[in-house]
């Protein structure tokens, strides 16, 4: 879950680099550190605890020599996030950054320890660096002796390697965690995602795990750790469409604020060419057998909620669905209907538990579907078939419009799979929504919001509820709530409430209700008198709320405009991310880069 990055070419490395892990940021954001070149031929290292602005500092106008160079950002495992445990780390020549676990550490540590070796930091990856320079310094083969380390080691890892003796070459490893190349005119980069270096090329390559590079300048050959270097092959990259827009905050305050107001775009990106009346995501036509009996989704966090969308449009085209946490998924027996797909959502596409899951499923003889954001993602490469998002980066380590692209998504596969593929009034909502998000987020007025955030940010307690599609809705708003904003929060299905968290309502607490699902709506709104009657401040937020009701079964309201639920959730969706991040603006929060989360889950 940290962030790896590396460069070989003409230019001065550290500027680039310490942009790069900026935008890398959203992986850790524990230590921070580079090494590279000094003018005098030898390996500096600087590092420091805390955000990259830290280490920027620490870096002041220093550019570094130009050749290769590495940088990293940590999300903290083994041992805390000191200067100490911070990366890149160091044994003689050789200097490295990981991001992975190494999971025979200890073993290894002790073997080196009875030879001699002395540790500077608690990490496992320090035993990487010494495990290598022993190699190197019995063959003095810079490659080979990255090959000859790595079958010692347990463990998954994304490594960025400088050998002083070859100021020009960068080695780059992936086994698991993901690696990407990008290949410029004579310089090269690996990072673990495209945005670090989106600003300097769009050709790329995806490592795939167990693959081996060694790059210089614009020479890249890569091979695997037990293949001779001569063996060896120039990869063949592929050009990205991701415009390097995507990857800074431009006028916006926050990357997370961009991305709510990406909304729209994400949604247009992801139906477009998908779309056609006659023939909806044209990718599904290969597979066989068509449709199958039954779906299972599996995901974590926020596209688990995008999933449980997902199964809202499967049933109401009449299509069984079960949706699973990837995490409980890949420990349980396997008793799914045979035949049945199973379908991996991660925005990602490197979340651990869910590759897992699908991993399970796949030696089980199941067909296996990703849906993933990222091109190149593991995901992508380890399902039988991956239909990509086309949200663009999402950097902000809350999901926003990877969150409408992954439902957007989900419901046009509803209907591709339905065979409803001609015009319906779901099509016809589907193919409006994202004009009709775009007119919604325009005419937001951010004044509008200053009293919903002042209440919720002095409420004691703010809970979420909803029933049918506003149930996971709920559940996205409690979780985006608390996870930027750090107060308790937690999303129900209303009808749910009086089984037991109405026991926390009174006054003080208030409930969220998002209420797009129309046929539940009287329902929800006994749920909610139920509430107000025990002193609970309800927010409602949907469309034809009418204003005589205020203050019977709601204190206070945000309309949406009028229109189907397949664009409601979109707006829903889009109201809920956005009072969150206003939240925890107010609030101070670092909104982009949350207390202990990251962006991509690497680790079960
Ligand atoms: C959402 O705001 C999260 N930070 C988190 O729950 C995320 O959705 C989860 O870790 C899954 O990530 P993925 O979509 O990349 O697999």
């Amino acid at each position: 879950m940290c962030g790896i990055m590396g460069y070989s070419g003409p230019r001065p490395p550290l500027p680039l680099l310490v942009s790069g892990l900026e935008r890398l940021e959203y992986r850790g954001y524990d230590s921070s550190g580079v090494a590279f070149f000094n003018d005098r031929g030898s390996i500096d290292v600087l590092r420091a605890a805390g955000k990259v602005s830290i280490l920027k500092e620490r870096v002041g106008l220093l550019e570094g020599h130009p050749g290769a160079a590495i940088g990293h950002i940590r999300w903290a495992t083994h041992g805390a996030p000191t200067v100490e445990n911070a990366h890149p780390h160091r044994s003689g020549p050789i200097a490295l950054v990981h991001n992975g676990i190494i999971e025979n550490e200890q073993a290894l540590r002790e073997r080196l320890k009875s030879e001699g070796v002395h540790f500077q930091s608690e990490t496992d990856t320090e035993v990487l660096a010494h495990l290598i320079r022993r190699e190197y310094e019995r063959t003095g083969e810079f490659a080979d002796s990255v090959s000859k380390a790595l079958v010692q080691v347990e463990g998954s890892y994304a490594l960025a390697i400088l050998c002083q003796d070859a100021p020009a070459d960068l080695i780059a490893v992936r086994q698991g965690p993901p690696l990407i190349l990008g290949m410029g005119e004579g310089e090269s980069f690996v990072a673990s995602d495209i945005p670090a270096f989106l600003h300097f090329t769009r050709q790329v390559y995806s490592f795939q795990s167990g693959e081996i590079g060694l790059i210089r300048h614009g020479e890249v050959r890569i091979g695997t750790l037990s293949t001779p270097l001569s063996s060896w092959k120039s990869p063949v990259a592929r050009t990205i469409s991701w415009d390097p827009f995507f990857a800074e905050k431009g006028s916006y305050r926050h990357f997370m604020e961009k991305e709510i107001f990406e909304s729209s775009r994400a949604l247009m990106d992801t139906l477009a060419d998908r779309i056609a009346p006659g023939n909806l995501l044209p990718e599904l036509l290969p597979l066989a057998p068509f449709p199958p009996p039954s779906l299972t989704f599996v995901a974590c966090g926020t596209s688990w909620h995008a999933a449980l969308l997902g199964r809202s449009f499967m049933e109401s085209m009449g299509i069984p669905s079960t949706v699973e946490i990837a995490s409980e998924f890949r420990y349980r027996p396997l008793l799914i209907p045979k035949g049945s797909w199973v379908i991996g959502i991660s925005q990602s596409g490197e979340t651990a538990d869910t590759l897992g899951a699908l991993e399970l499923a796949r030696k089980e003889g199941f067909r296996t579907l990703g849906i993933s954001n990222v091109p190149g993602s593991s995901l992508e490469r380890e399902s039988d078939l991956c239909l990509l998002t086309h949200a663009g980066p999402e950097v902000g380590v809350a999901s926003t419009k990877a969150f409408h692209s992954q439902v957007a998504l989900l419901m046009l596969f509803s209907l591709a799979l339905s065979g409803r593929n001609h015009e319906t009034h779901e099509l016809a909502a589907l193919t409006r929504s994202p004009h009709r998000l775009e007119t919604f987020l325009e005419a937001i007025s951010p004044e509008r919001y200053d009293q919903v955030v002042e209440r919720l940010r002095h409420s004691r307690l703010v809970m979420f509820a909803g029933r049918g599609v506003d149930y996971p809705l709920a559940l996205e708003g409690a979780l985006k709530f608390k996870e930027i904003t750090y107060h308790p929060a937690d999303g129900y299905p209303g009808g749910e409430l009086k089984h037991g968290p109405i026991a926390l309502v009174e006054p003080g607490v208030t409930i969220v209700a998002p209420m797009v699902e129309i046929g539940l709506r009287q329902k929800e709104i006994s749920n909610l008198r139920e509430i107000r009657a025990r002193g609970g401040y309800v927010l409602a937020i949907g469309h034809s709320i009418e204003e005589s009701q205020r203050g019977i079964w709601y204190d206070d309201k945000i309309d949406l405009p009028d229109g189907p639920v397949w664009s409601g959730v979109f707006q829903a969706a889009s109201v809920l991310q956005y009072v969150s991040y206003r939240v925890a603006v107010a609030l101070g929060n670092d909104v982009d880069q949350p207390r202990n989360l990251a962006k991509s889950v690497t680790v079960e």
